[in-house]
C-alpha cells in the first residue's frame, strides 16, 4: 500500500505539547556498576549518556497524565472539552483495563472516550494517524495523543544487550480540527508480523503466561536481537521517509525538522546519509533520555516547541520502528 496523501479540507493540528521525565537520571557510569559494559561502548555504539528511570510507584498513567495536562494548559483546551484519549504504550499500568482509561479518570476528562494503541515504538505515529482520521471526517473536534513507557519494569537488568538502551517518560499532544493550514499531510503505516520474535516480551500474554519458571528465566522481560533490529531499522524507516516524500512532492529540502525514533545515533546518521537530510535539522534526544519507545517522538515534539524552534507553516518529518514489526512515517505541517 502507498502512503496516504490527505486531501481532506478539514485539518488536524497539534495546538498543545507536554512531557513529563522522571527525576531519577541512571548514567552510563551507573549502569557500569550494573552489568559488564562501560560509558565509551554505550556512547560509541548508541549515542546515549543517560536515561530517566520512573520511581517505584510512578506508572506509565502517571507520566502520561501530567504530560497530557501539560498539552491542554499550553493548548487552552479544558479536560472536558477532550473527546478521545489515545494511549501508546507496551507497558501499560494493567493488561487491562487500559492506560488512557487510567489518565482520562486522572485529568478528568469526563467526556472522552479513551483506548490504548499497541505499535511499540511506531505507536505514536500510529495514533497520530488514528486520531487524524477522528478530525478530518468531522467527528471530533479535541483529540490528547500521548506515549508513555515505564520500559525500567520490563527489562532484564543482567541483559547488557538491552538495559542500556531504554529509559521511561511520556510526551503528549492536543490534536485539534481547524480548515487552517495542511495538517497531517502524508503518513505510512507498516508492519511485519513475520517478524515477531526479533524485538518481543516473550511471556506474560496468553502465549506464555507467567509461572516461576517464566520468571527465573526472564522471559517476561524485553527480548532484542539487536543486529538484525538495526539493519531492519534502517531500511524500513529510510524507505517509509522515501515514500512520503515521494508522494507528497515535497522536497527534503523543505523539511524544517525531522524528528526521527530516537534509539541510536548509528541509526539516525544512516537514515540522514541514505536520504541526504540536513543533519543540522534532525533532532536528537537520545543521548539524555535513550530510547523511550512511544514517548521519543513526542518528548522531541515537546522540546522543540518549547525551545521556540517551530513556527507555524514548518514541515516535520517523523519516521518511527518497532516491535511488530511495525514502522510508520509521517508529514505534518506544524
Ligand atoms: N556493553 C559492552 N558490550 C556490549 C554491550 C554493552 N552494553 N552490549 C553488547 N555488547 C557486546 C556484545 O556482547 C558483543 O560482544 P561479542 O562480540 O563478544 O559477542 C559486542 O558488544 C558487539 O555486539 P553487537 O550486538 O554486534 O553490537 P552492535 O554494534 O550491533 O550494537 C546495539 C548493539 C543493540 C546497540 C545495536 O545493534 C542496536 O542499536 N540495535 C537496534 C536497536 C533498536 O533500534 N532498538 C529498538 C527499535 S525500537
Amino acid at each position: 500500500m502507498t502512503p496516504k496523501v490527505s486531501s481532506s479540507k478539514i485539518h488536524s493540528r497539534i495546538v498543545g505539547t507536554g512531557a513529563y521525565l522522571p527525576e531519577r537520571i541512571m548514567t552510563n557510569a551507573d549502569l557500569e556498576k550494573i552489568v559488564e559494559t562501560t560509558d565509551a561502548w554505550i556512547t560509541e555504539r548508541t549515542g546515549i549518556r543517560e536515561r530517566r528511570i520512573a520511581a517505584d510507584d510512578e506508572f506509565t498513567s502517571d507520566m502520561g497524565a501530567k504530560a497530557a495536562q501539560q498539552a491542554l494548559t499550553m493548548a487552552g483546551v479544558t479536560a472536558d472539552e477532550v473527546d478521545l484519549i489515545i494511549v501508546s504504550t507496551f507497558t501499560p499500568d494493567t493488561i487491562f483495563p487500559s492506560t488512557a482509561c487510567r489518565i482520562q479518570h486522572a485529568i478528568g476528562a469526563k467526556k472522552a472516550g479513551a483506548f490504548d494503541l499497541q505499535a511499540a515504538c511506531s505507536g505514536f505515529l500510529y495514533s497520530l494517524v488514528v486520531a487524524d482520521q477522528f478530525l478530518i471526517s468531522g467527528l471530533y473536534r479535541n483529540i490528547l495523543v500521548i506515549g508513555s513507557e515505564k520500559i525500567s519494569s520490563v527489562l532484564n537488568w543482567n541483559d547488557r544487550n538491552t538495559c542500556v538502551l531504554f529509559g521511561d517518560g511520556a510526551g503528549a499532544v492536543l490534536l485539534q480540527a481547524t480548515e487552517q493550514g495542511r495538517g497531517l499531510i502524508v503518513s505510512d503505516l507498516r508492519s511485519d508480523g513475520g517478524e515477531t520474535e526479533m524485538l518481543t516480551i516473550p511471556a506474560s500474554g496468553c502465549r506464555m503466561p507467567v509461572t516461576q519458571q517464566i520468571l527465573d528465566q526472564k522471559s517476561n522481560c524485553l527480548f532484542m536481537a539487536g543486529k538484525e533490529v538495526f539493519k531492519k531499522a534502517v531500511t524500513a524507516m529510510g524507505g517509509s521517509m522515501g515514500h512520503c516524500l515521494k508522494s507528497s512532492g515535497i522536497d527534503s529540502q523543505e523539511i524544517k525538522w525531522v524528528v526521527p525514533h530516537q534509539a541510536n545515533l548509528r541509526i539516525i546518521d544512516a537514515l540522514v546519509q541514505r536520504l541526504d537530510l540536513p543533519r543540522e535539522q534532525v533532532y536528537v534526544n537520545l543521548d539524555r533520555f535513550g530510547n523511550m519507545s512511544a514517548a521519543c517522538i513526542p518528548v522531541a515534539l515537546h522540546e522543540l516547541n518549547v525551545s521556540g524552534k517551530l513556527e507555524r507553516g514548518d514541515l516535520i518529518l517523523m519516521t518511527a520502528f518497532g516491535g511488530g514489526l511495525t514502522w510508520a512515517s509521517a508529514i505534518l505541517e506544524w
